[in-house]
């Protein structure tokens, strides 16, 4: 059984390692001659084509990419104001950058996912020494992390399909994200994760958005191996971010950063790196948003990784980026424990591309980083925080300058794992075999709950012990 590539137009897939070009691609979306993953592109956008944009409503007949800069810009504002659906969501809105749907209309399903703050974070500044720093919050989707700007592209893609299931391995996120628009297609959902590695945030959304959660007793590089091999056997749609339609959607929290900071692009865009769909995902869109002259030049793009969970980081630093060796992940920001990362070729492109830099940072450093966030009345959850460490050590190094643009993409929403938020505030996070030692460097950051009399007299106190205090 094969997958239909659902563009009538422009855009084609592709092997990143052969070159080999598929009319559709295989239920585990990976190459057939040699194995690799594939990626959309879109061979009609040469820049001596340009025919002047024109507006292309998603029930257009014949949907053609239309590539003038100024016009694209105008459209998508314009389209801000509009009472449609899709041009309420944030990824539908600039569906001129990604492949065509055929029937949109019937087939799109959206939860008006994206539309994400830019927030500025000025302790966090006044900490780093970079003034000009940013977050984009894409734990301010539907379903309260990034993974819904790919999701709505790609569940839309298997009801298209008339996919029956859905299914995905995950450490929590994407589980939740594909069980929800899952939901608001009629399709059934299968979700596989880690048992007792997800936080139960994530976990009791699937729950009730109504998927068929199994939690197996592996980690997540197992539970990825059980569902490769299940969707070369059963008719279930694979929602994992190597399948392409992911990573367009996801494309779009780059393209929406952009819009944000009035085309000027920052000097550095700093993301989490797991599965390294997201970092891949952002780095294509800032590479064709180039390429189409939306922007003028590339920001950096840094990946950081959790030091437990750091083959990519490894795979740059020891192996020149010749080989990624698969290593046993551990890390208490589970959303990235994650030790054979499926995207890592594109990651690599990616950060060759945009002259970026990848960076290791240690469990404390993580949590510290989190409670800083919080501080700025952000907050997100710990995956998420590894950008404000990552960005700490290219302050040291060098890398990032006081005077540059830095913007974070947090991916994660601090209500996502508030076990690991209350266990750092009452000092309980690390024991004696992990960072209990350093930990005590984050003590400052602490805000443990204070447990009272039910009485005037001790709360005036504690409030007058905090003033002393602050
Ligand atoms: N941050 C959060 C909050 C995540 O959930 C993930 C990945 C990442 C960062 C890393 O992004 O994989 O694109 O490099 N979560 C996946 C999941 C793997 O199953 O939810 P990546």
């Amino acid at each position: 059984m094969s997958i239909a590539q659902n563009t009538e137009t422009t855009a084609k897939l592709r092997c990143i390692s052969c070159g080999a070009t598929p009319d559709s691609a295989g239920q585990d979306f990976r190459c057939t001659a040699c194995g690799d993953l594939l990626e959309f592109f879109f061979p009609g956008w040469t820049l001596d084509q340009l025919d002047g944009a024109k507006p292309r409503r998603h029930t257009d007949p014949k949907p053609s990419h239309h590539t003038d800069p100024a016009a694209l810009k105008s459209l998508w504002l314009q389209r801000r104001s509009s009472r449609d659906a899709l041009d309420q969501s944030g990824v539908w809105r600039f569906r001129e950058l990604l492949p065509h749907i055929p029937n949109l209309e019937k087939h799109a399903l959206t939860l008006h996912e994206g539309n994400t703050p830019l927030y500025h974070l000025p302790r966090c500044a006044r900490a780093t020494g970079v003034e000009n720093l940013h977050a984009k919050h894409q734990g301010m989707n539907p379903t309260a992390s990034f993974k819904d700007t790919g999701m709505t592209f790609a569940a839309s893609s298997a009801h298209q399909g008339k996919f029956r299931w859905v299914a995905c391995a995950s450490t929590g996120n994407t589980s939740a994200s594909m069980a929800a628009y899952a939901a608001r297609g009629n399709m059934h959902s299968l979700v596989l994760i880690p048992d007792g590695k997800i936080s139960w945030g994530k976990l009791s959304q699937s729950l009730d958005y109504g998927a068929l959660t199994c939690q197996l007793r592996t980690d997540f590089d197992g539970c990825v191996q059980i569902l490769n091999d299940l969707v070369r056997q059963k008719p279930v749609y694979l929602l994992n971010s190597v399948n392409p339609y992911r990573i367009e959607g996801q494309k779009t929290a780059a393209i929406e950063l952009m819009e944000q900071l009035g085309w000027e692009p920052p000097d550095h865009i700093i993301v989490p790196g797991g599965n390294l769909g997201n970092s891949s995902a952002i780095g294509k869109a800032l590479v064709e948003m180039r390429e189409l002259k939306l922007i003028s030049r590339l920001p950096k793009l840094s990946i950081i990784q959790a030091q437990g969970a750091n083959p990519f980081y490894r795979c740059v630093h020891e192996f020149g980026g010749k080989k990624l060796e698969p290593m046993t992940a551990d890390t208490l920001a589970t959303a990235i424990r994650i030790g054979n990362p499926a995207s890592w070729k594109k990651a690599l492109r990616v950060l060759q591309v945009t002259s970026g830099q990848v960076e290791q940072v240690m469990e404390v450093e993580i949590a510290a980083a989190k409670a800083e966030i919080g501080a700025d009345g952000i907050g997100c959850e710990p995956a998420s925080a590894v950008t404000l460490a990552g960005l700490k050590k290219l302050r040291r190094s060098g890398f990032v300058k006081a005077g540059e643009s830095v913007v974070l993409i947090l991916t994660g929403h601090l209500l996502k794992d508030p076990d690991f938020t209350i266990k750092f505030h009452r000092g309980d996070l690390f024991t004696e075999s992990r960072g209990a030692t350093e930990a005590t460097q984050a003590k400052y950051l602490q805000r443990a709950p204070i447990v009272l009399d039910a009485n005037l007299a001790a709360v005036i106190a504690a409030l007058d012990a905090a003033e002393r205090n602050s």
